[in-house]
């Protein structure tokens, strides 16, 4: 019988890789629901919408033209036939996403989305590895299995400032500690992801390597 797994957690938890590398090894299907809001915010960005208008924005996210590739060993996104798979990781993206994420309207029809999608992979492929910030909570707090991915602040910064920057120096660090922690507190307003909510699991990746991290929530899937 098909199955959920819902991974949720902050900025630089690890959870997107780790989430990747699951849906791999155990051959479902993976849905980066983060993707879906950046690309909002880039084709919001792309339309010149003011990002503080919010019922243009709403209105974007209704009629976002998003194609979303759930394979997770090609995962690709694209706005209206242009491939934004690169573009929505670039730093402009980073600092808008939180603006349209924190619109409940974005959220109600992202939401709506990401529950087709999770359907649709339980149908065709068995399950997905479904990631993002509410999960567990809201979009399938049914789904087999629930798990919250967390590390020391310290772990994350490091870590994000190696995805951006190739490197994690002092000089790399603020910049990032900055950003990513704005972040974090601008979309912490809108869901819970810093502590399991009741019947997740959290795992701790703080001093866990990445295979470590994998086998971490393999554990849990397989009891
Ligand atoms: O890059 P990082 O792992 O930090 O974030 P992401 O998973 O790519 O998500 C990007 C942004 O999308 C987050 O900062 C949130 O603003 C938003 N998001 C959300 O609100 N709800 C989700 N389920 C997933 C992402």
């Amino acid at each position: 019988s098909p199955i959920t797994i819902a991974i949720d957690g902050p900025s630089g938890s690890g959870k997107s890789s780790v989430s990747k590398a699951v849906a791999r090894e155990l051959g479902l299907a993976y849905l980066d629901t983060g993707a879906m809001y950046r690309a909002l915010a880039w084709w919001a960005l792309h339309r010149e919408i003011d990002l503080a208008d919010q019922n243009a924005v709403a209105e974007a996210a209704r009629a976002l033209p998003l194609a979303l590739s759930t394979d997770p060993a090609r995962a690709s996104v694209s706005v209206d036939g242009t491939d934004v798979t690169e573009a929505i990781r670039e730093t402009r993206i980073s600092s808008s996403v939180s603006a349209v994420a924190t619109n409940l309207d974005v959220r109600a029809e992202l939401r709506r989305r990401q529950r087709e999608l999770i359907d649709r992979a339980r149908e065709e492929q068995g399950g997905v590895v479904a990631e993002g910030r509410d999960i567990t909570t809201v979009v399938a707090p049914d789904a087999e299995h629930r798990i919250l991915v967390t590390a020391s602040e310290e772990a994350r910064l490091a870590r994000r400032s190696l995805d951006v920057h190739g490197a994690a120096g002092a000089e790399h660090l603020a910049a990032t500690r900055d950003q990513v922690l704005r972040r974090d507190r601008d979309d912490a307003t809108v869901s819970a992801f810093f502590e399991p909510a009741d019947g997740v699991v959290g795992i701790d990746t703080s001093d866990l390597t990445f295979e470590e991290s994998v086998q971490a929530v393999l554990d849990v899937v397989r009891g």
